[in-house]
């Protein structure tokens, strides 16, 4: 859409019109056809007024593939893993790579902390040194009054603000920046608003106590004193196999190029959960990648060893994740989905997804090591190709079989194959089939 007045007068007042009326202005822009208005329209089962409430400018819903990982037994305890997803093969590895741990090893998970980090900060602080000071003596009564006044809800659940720090952070002129530090156990939430709001609310008396300047409160995603672990044990595993699985992990432990990717797989297996249980999938990778980057360098959040015979792996990370609040108990999907998990607390949400990282992890480098991504990813990928060719259901079993004995002679296979293949099949094929397509 060209940049002119018009538009400016098309966009004028947007965010409050209904639905509706939205639509057609989007149509008026050229934006939206009325064959999209339709589709929209026709749109999901859950009701739009829902969308309405948790954002702005709504006009409809965005699907993506829901499905469920199998085969997993966390703790001991047997579970079924909803997954919200469009990438070809994360649920059929994973599902995959969990029945050969279930059947040869076994997965644990803990969790280290309970505190998530929120930040105020003094851009130019005039003297750190006394300011510091004044903080630290003044702790306990911060930390009573933002529980008094802020987070009740918190501290009636065994939560709240439990710590208060200041830190000297370094900038690139002849200034310092002090940064204060606020700590609280957000229980099952993910605790972001809140926190936020505890920030927001320490502002004024920490002005007050020190004569400095605030000039921002926000939450970190970094958060490091909050971690989940998980350890996959595999049995008697082919040295072989243990050895290649060993150093695929020294790779990307140690290269920062192979670290991003690796880690990206690891989050195949993390990122489908977040979405189908509600969770900020953005605030979870950004706390992974800063936690990767701890030391200085990127590296992989998980290590896989032999030892003495065993392959042991580990993932550790920050998975700040709530089964309470923002929209996990709102969006219909996200409820059934935490249902189906069977879990009692966030740290369980985030223990079970530590797990799915890592065993997504150990199916990615699984195959790396041996037959390659290719080949694993193929049979969807086939699957993918057909539908995306046009295939009708009564050409795509022919389709996907001529589609594998290609790949199988050539290695490789894209969609104009998919559709040159379709176009010989349906020439070749009994006229019937042939008149009933030119009647669609
Ligand atoms: C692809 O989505 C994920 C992988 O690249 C992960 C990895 O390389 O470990 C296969």
């Amino acid at each position: 859409m060209p940049i002119n007045a018009k538009a400016a007068e098309l966009f004028k007042g947007f965010s409050k019109l209904e639905r509706k009326q939205r639509l057609t202005r989007l149509v008026e822009m050229g934006a939206l056809s009325p064959s999209d208005i339709k589709f929209l329209n026709a749109g999901s089962p859950i009701k739009p007024e829902l969308a309405e409430n948790l954002i702005e400018n709504v006009i409809g819903y965005f699907q993506l593939p829901l499905g469920v990982a199998t085969n997993f037994c966390i703790d001991g305890q047997d579970k079924i893993i909803p997954m919200a997803v469009e990438e070809t093969s994360i649920i059929a590895a994973l599902s995959k790579t969990a029945r050969w741990i279930r059947n040869e090893g076994n997965i644990s998970t803990e969790t280290a902390g309970n505190t998530i980090i929120g930040q105020i900060q003094v851009g130019r602080v005039s003297n750190f040194t006394q300011f510091k000071k004044h903080i630290k003596s003044n702790k306990t009564m911060l930390i009573d009054a933002a529980n008094r006044d802020v987070a009740h809800g918190l501290v009636r659940r065994g939560g709240g603000v439990t710590d208060i720090q200041v830190r000297l952070v370094e900038r690139d002129d002849d200034h310092e920046m002090a940064v204060v530090h606020v700590l609280a156990d957000p229980c099952d939430a993910m605790g972001a608003n809140i926190l936020n709001q505890i920030c927001e609310y320490l502002k004024t008396p920490i002005e007050n106590l020190t004569g400095e300047t605030v000039t921002m409160c926000i939450l970190s995603n970094l958060n490091d004193l909050k971690l989940t672990r998980a350890r996959v044990v595999l049995r008697n595993i082919d040295p072989n196999i243990g050895e290649k699985l060993a150093e695929a992990s020294l790779f990307a432990e140690q290269d920062p190029y192979r670290a991003a990717t690796s880690n990206k797989g690891v989050l195949n297996g993390i990122d489908p959960i977040l979405i189908a249980t509600g969770n900020d999938w953005r605030a979870v990778e950004a706390g992974i990648h800063a936690y990767a980057a701890r030391d200085g360098q990127y590296r992989s959040i998980t290590k896989w060893r032999m030892q003495e015979g065993d392959l042991i792996g580990t993932l550790e990370a920050p998975i700040v994740v709530g089964i309470v609040g923002g929209v996990t108990r709102l969006h219909p999907t996200a409820k059934m989905c935490l249902n189906m998990l069977e879990i009692e607390s966030a740290s369980e949400l985030a223990r079970i997804i530590a797990a799915a990282g890592l065993v997504q992890n150990l199916g990615a480098i699984r195959a790396l090591t041996s037959v390659g991504i290719i080949q694993g990813h193929m049979k969807l990928h086939i699957a993918n190709l057909t539908l995306g060719a046009g295939a009708k259901a009564d050409e795509i079993p022919l389709l996907q079989k001529r589609l594998e004995e290609v790949l199988a002679f050539r290695k490789r296979i894209t969609l104009s194959n998919a559709i040159e293949i379709l176009k010989e099949l349906r020439n070749e094929l009994p006229l019937p089939i042939k008149s009933k397509k030119r009647s669609v």
